[in-house]
C-alpha cells in the first residue's frame, strides 16, 4: 500500500457485499462460495481486503444461505452483517448502515465497498483507489475498466470534465443511450470508496422503481452529483482484475486467468512447467526452484513442493507437503500426505490422508497408504495396501502385502519394525507387531506378533504329486449321459 493510504488506512473500513444468490449460476451453492483458482470467491476478496485493513474492520454482508457463507469465512475473523432479504446492493449497504448504528460501532470516515463476486482485485489497485479517493476529496470513487465486451455491467457515464455523471445499469440503458455506444464502454467494477456520511445520508432515498425491482447502490452516484458532491472514476490497470463472476463461463475465465498468473509466478521462481496451460495449480501452492511439473499435473489446496522434485503427468496432489528431490511418477494421487526428501512414488500410487513417506522411501505402482508411516529407505513397491500402519526404516514390504486393519467394527494398527522383510502376498491381520529384523514368509496370513529376528509362516504346506498329469490323461473319459 502507498504511504498516503497507509497513513489513512485507519480511516477506512471495508464492506464486502456477499449476500446475493447468484441466480445466473443456476447452482444450489451460494455464488461467493464457488471457487476460482481453488479458493472461494469470497475468500479471495477477504484476502485482498485484509491487505488494507485488519479483519475486524471488514464487514461481510451475508444473506442467501448466510450460515454456509459465514461458516466458510468465520476463520478470517471478519464481521458479518445479515441482509435478511436480498433487495439489491443499495439495500445491502442500508443493512451495513443499520449495523453500525445498532451495534454502537463507530463507522469509519471512509468505506471501501468490494463485491464478493469480483475476486481478482489486487491489493495494489485497492490502494490506488483509496489514494485517489483521498487526494481528490471525492464523496465517491468508482473503480472502472473498459473490457472488450461491456454487456451486462453497469456503465459509468462521464461529464465533459471527466468526473462521473451517473452509473446506469445494463437493464436501465435507454434507447437514447444505446444509440451512443461510445459513451457506454466504461464499466462499473462494483468496487468503490465512499465518504461514509455522504453514502449513509443518501441510502434512504434509494427507490426500487427499476426493471429489476432492486435498490441499486449505483444510483447513489447520480444523487451525489445532484448535490454537488464530487464523484470520480479510477481505471483499473488490468481488465481481468475487475471482472465479475456471475456465470460459470465468467468464473472459468477468471479461473484460467488466475491459474496462468500462478504458473507464471512459479516459473519466475525457477520452476519448469511444461505446457503450463494444461496444469492446474491452485493460487496458494508453493513449489521450490528446479522442480519440474509435467503436463496435466494438478497441485491443489495447501500444497508445498520442495526443490528438485519432478511431478510427472496426471498426478494430483492436494493439501500435501513434498520435500526436496521427490519423484512422483505418472498418475499418483496424494491427499493430506507428507513425503520426505528423495522419496520415489508411483506410477499410480495412492497416498490417502495421514500418509507419511520417509526419506528415500519407495512406494510403487498400485500401492495405497492411509494413516500410515513408511520409514526412511523402506519400500512397498507393488500392489499393496498399508492402512493404520507404522513401518520402520529399511523394511521391505513385498508385492501384494495387505494390512487387514478393519474387523468390521474397529480399525487396528500394524506396527512393523526396522529391517523387516514381509514376503509377497502376506495378509497382516491387525492388531499386529512385526519386530525389528523379522521375516514373514510369502503367502502367509499372520495373526500373531513376530519377535525380532524370527521367521513366521502362516500357510498350509505345499503338496506335490509326481506324474499326476500323465496319470490323469490315462484315466478313462467320464461317461456323458
Ligand atoms: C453490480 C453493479 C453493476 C456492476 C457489477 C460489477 C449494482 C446495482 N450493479 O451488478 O453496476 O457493473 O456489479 O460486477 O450494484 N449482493 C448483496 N445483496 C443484494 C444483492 C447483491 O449482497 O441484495 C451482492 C452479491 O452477492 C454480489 C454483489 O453484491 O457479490 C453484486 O451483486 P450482483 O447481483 O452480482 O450485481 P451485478 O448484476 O453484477
Ligand atoms: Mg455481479
Amino acid at each position: 500500500m502507498s504511504d498516503t493510504a497507509n497513513e489513512m488506512a485507519s480511516d477506512f473500513g471495508i464492506v464486502i457485499m456477499a449476500a446475493g444468490k447468484g441466480t445466473r449460476l443456476r447452482s444450489a451453492r451460494p455464488k461467493v462460495l464457488h471457487q476460482v483458482g481453488g479458493r472461494a470467491l469470497l475468500l479471495h476478496v477477504i484476502a485482498a481486503a485484509e491487505t488494507t485493513v485488519p479483519a475486524d474492520r471488514i464487514a461481510v454482508v451475508v444473506g442467501h444461505q448466510a450460515e454456509q457463507v459465514q461458516a466458510a469465512a468465520a476463520h478470517t475473523g471478519v464481521h458479518f452483517v445479515l441482509q435478511p432479504q436480498q433487495l439489491g446492493t443499495g439495500h445491502a449497504l442500508q443493512c451495513v448502515r443499520d449495523w453500525y448504528r445498532d451495534s454502537g460501532t463507530v463507522a469509519p470516515e471512509h468505506l471501501l465497498v468490494l463485491s464478493g463476486d469480483v475476486p481478482l482485485i489486487r491489493p495494489e489497485t485497492i490502494a490506488r483507489l483509496c489514494d485517489a479517493h483521498l487526494q481528490q476529496h471525492a464523496a465517491m470513487t468508482i473503480l472502472t475498466a473498459i473490457p472488450p465486451d461491456p454487456t451486462g455491467y453497469g456503465r459509468v457515464l462521464r461529464k465533459a470534465d471527466g468526473d462521473v455523471d451517473a452509473i446506469v445499469e445494463q437493464k436501465s440503458l435507454t434507447p437514447d443511450l444505446l444509440s451512443h455506444p461510445e459513451r457506454l464502454r466504461e464499466i462499473n467494477s462494483g468496487i468503490y470508496a465512499f465518504r461514509t456520511d455522504a453514502l449513509f445520508q443518501r441510502l434512504g432515498e434509494l427507490r426500487n422503481t427499476n426493471s429489476a425491482g432492486e435498490f441499486y447502490l449505483t444510483d447513489v452516484a447520480a444523487m451525489l452529483v445532484r448535490d454537488g458532491e464530487r464523484v470520480v472514476a479510477v481505471a483499473a490497470d488490468s481488465v481481468d482484475e475487475v471482472l465479475g463472476a456471475n456465470t460459470i463461463a465468467e468464473m472459468m475465465h477468471l479461473d484460467a486467468s488466475l491459474r496462468e498468473a500462478t504458473t507464471q509466478r512459479l516459473m519466475a521462481a525457477g520452476v519448469t512447467i511444461f505446457r503450463p496451460e494444461t496444469v492446474t495449480v491452485d493460487a496458494g501452492v508453493e513449489v521450490g526452484a528446479d522442480s519440474v511439473l509435467e503436463p496435466f499435473t494438478q497441485l491443489l489446496g495447501n500444497t508445498r513442493v520442495g526443490s528438485g522434485c519432478r511431478i510427472r503427468s496426471y498426478s494430483v496432489v492436494e493439501d500435501s507437503t513434498l520435500g526436496d528431490d521427490v519423484l512422483l511418477r505418472n498418475g499418483c494421487i496424494l491427499s493430506q500426505a507428507t513425503v520426505e526428501d528423495g522419496a520415489l512414488l508411483g506410477p499410480y500410487a495412492h497416498l490417502r490422508p495421514g500418509s507419511r513417506i520417509g526419506r528415500a522411501a519407495h512406494v510403487g505402482n498400485f500401492v495405497e497408504t492411509k494413516n500410515t508411516t513408511l520409514g526412511a529407505g523402506s519400500k512397498a513397491n507393488h500392489l499393496t495396501y498399508l492402512g493404520d500402519a507404522e513401518v520402520g526404516t529399511g523394511t521391505n514390504i513385498g508385492a501384494g502385502v495387505i494390512t487387514c486393519n478393519y474387523d468390521g467394527v474397529h480399525k487396528h494398527r500394524t506396527v512393523i519394525g526396522n529391517g523387516v522383510f514381509v514376503g509377497s502376498n502376506a495378509a497382516l491381520v491387525a492388531p499386529l507387531r512385526l519386530e525389528d529384523g523379522s521375516f514373514v514368509a510369502a503367502g502367509s496370513c499372520i495373526t500373531d506378533d513376530v519377535p525380532s529376528g524370527a521367521l513366521a509362516l502362516g500357510r498350509s504346506r505345499q503338496v506335490t504329486k509326481p506324474d499326476w498329469a500323465s496319470r490323469k490323461k490315462q484315466m478313462p473319459e467320464p461317461e456323458v449321459r
